[in-house]
């Protein structure tokens, strides 16, 4: 059976060619459905419960957690937290550092051009607002990250790397536990800065492993896997998050609250989460890495996009026209292609494409630092998950090749 007939939008849309999964994965019909019977039979707050389904709902809660640390190999799911989006979790990551303590005014934070706004933006703040260094590593003629610039930017001020794992715009995976032991090897284990991973574009496409990536954090945001919007992953190492002051606090994050005080709850992860959980996309997460286990797990869905990575990379070669803003070496590689077309619109390629009911995405795509780097005002991204097809490329191609004829 296709792995499209899984995905209930293929059969409201029988035409639709969704090519914009880097931006939001379409959900299987085990997600829909159970959040629906998730509302329907069993939805209650958690936490204090003395009924039956607040009781299932907190079950539920917790193995949503259990479920997420296993997939990325965190040690216990109290190390997971769930927030709203990915620029309020750096957010609460980049302000509670700095609140702890941990971060000072110029010191100097890492990032690399190619990161999503919400890899910039948090430390930005923290350089508006208290005087810290944010410095930008380049990429290299392959898109991979620079380690030459990496290892001149290493000086003794530099107190945090935050990088992605997979680029959004080139899809390019970054070694991450060569990073890390780049830092041990420049700065020992005491004074190792801390090594923060936008995991967003990797655990839609392969098994994340955090001890062996060597990093103190990563995020990722449950929407691109599947999951509901709305629900995101702050992981962090225990000992990080038991040192950490949170920015944010309030009811089922305190010990106690009085006229004049009040004490932090010291127990992960209510620490960090004050407030009402979003329980029902907390189940949506549980049904979305149920989902990949039931349909072979991480290892066949790594084959299937080595395979349409190969096959759209032949293809894109093909287009004497156009450029790709991303290696043609699909061993390194996620099914993400940014690319242009010179002296058409990159608007013009994705509303002609649209008018074939193929969905993909034009714009910046939240990497104005990239575009900037790489002299482009605009591009176009198509990209692909596990229920795409070689026929919804061969489609794409076709039609990509008829809007370039037309539109030049
Ligand atoms: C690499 C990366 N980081 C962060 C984000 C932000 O995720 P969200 O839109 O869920 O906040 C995205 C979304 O495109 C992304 O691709």
């Amino acid at each position: 059976m296709s792995i499209k007939q899984d995905f209930p939008i293929f059969t409201t849309h029988p035409d639709l060619i969704y090519l914009d999964s880097t931006a939001t994965s379409q959900k299987p019909a085990i997600v829909i459905d159970g959040v629906a019977d998730y509302l329907r039979s069993s939805y209650a707050n958690i936490h204090r419960w003395s009924y039956d389904i607040s009781e299932v709902s907190e079950k539920l809660y917790e193995d949503s957690k259990k479920i997420v640390a296993k997939h990325i190999g965190a040690e216990s799911w109290r190390e997971v937290i769930y927030t709203w989006n990915s620029t309020y979790a750096l957010n609460l990551l980049s302000q509670s550092i700095w609140r702890t303590g941990l971060l000072k005014k110029w010191d100097t934070v890492l990032v690399s051009v190619v990161e999503h706004h919400a890899n910039v933006v948090p430390w930005l703040i923290l350089k508006e607002d208290y005087g810290i260094n944010v410095e930008f590593i380049g990429v290299d003629d392959n898109f991979d990250l620079d380690y030459n610039d990496f290892r001149d930017k290493l000086t003794d001020k530099v107190k945090l790397v935050s990088l992605a794992h997979v680029s959004n715009t080139t899809g390019q995976i970054f070694d991450i536990a060569n990073v890390n032991s780049l830092l041990l090897a420049r700065y020992g284990r005491k004074q190792k800065p801390f090594l923060v991973v936008d995991a967003s574009q990797s655990v839609p496409h392969f098994e994340v492993n955090v001890q062996n990536l060597g990093c103190d954090a990563l995020f990722f945001t449950g929407h691109k896997v599947f999951a509901d919007s709305w629900i995101w992953v702050l992981w962090a190492k225990e000992e990080l998050l038991t040192d950490l002051k949170p920015i944010f606090s309030g009811g089922g994050a305190i010990w106690e609250v009085k006229q004049k005080s009040f004490t932090h709850s010291t127990k992960l992860p209510d620490k960090f989460e004050p407030g009402t959980p979003n329980l029902s996309w907390a189940v949506s997460i549980l049904r979305a890495f149920e989902y990949i286990e039931s349909i072979w797990g991480y290892q066949k869905l790594e084959e299937i996009e080595q395979e349409l990575v190969e096959y759209a990379l032949k293809s894109f070669s093909k287009i004497s026209d156009l450029k790709l803003i991303g290696s043609h070496d699909g061993r390194n590689r996620v099914w993400v292609f940014t690319f242009v077309v010179p002296w058409v619109h990159s608007f013009d390629i994705s509303d002609y494409l649209a008018d074939n009911n193929i969905c993909v995405r034009a714009g910046q795509h939240c990497a104005e630092p990239f575009m900037e780097y790489v002299w482009q005002m605009h591009t176009c991204r198509m990209s692909l998950h596990i229920y795409n097809t070689k026929q919804d490329i061969d489609r794409f191609f076709e039609v990509l090749k008829n809007a370039i004829t037309e539109l030049k």
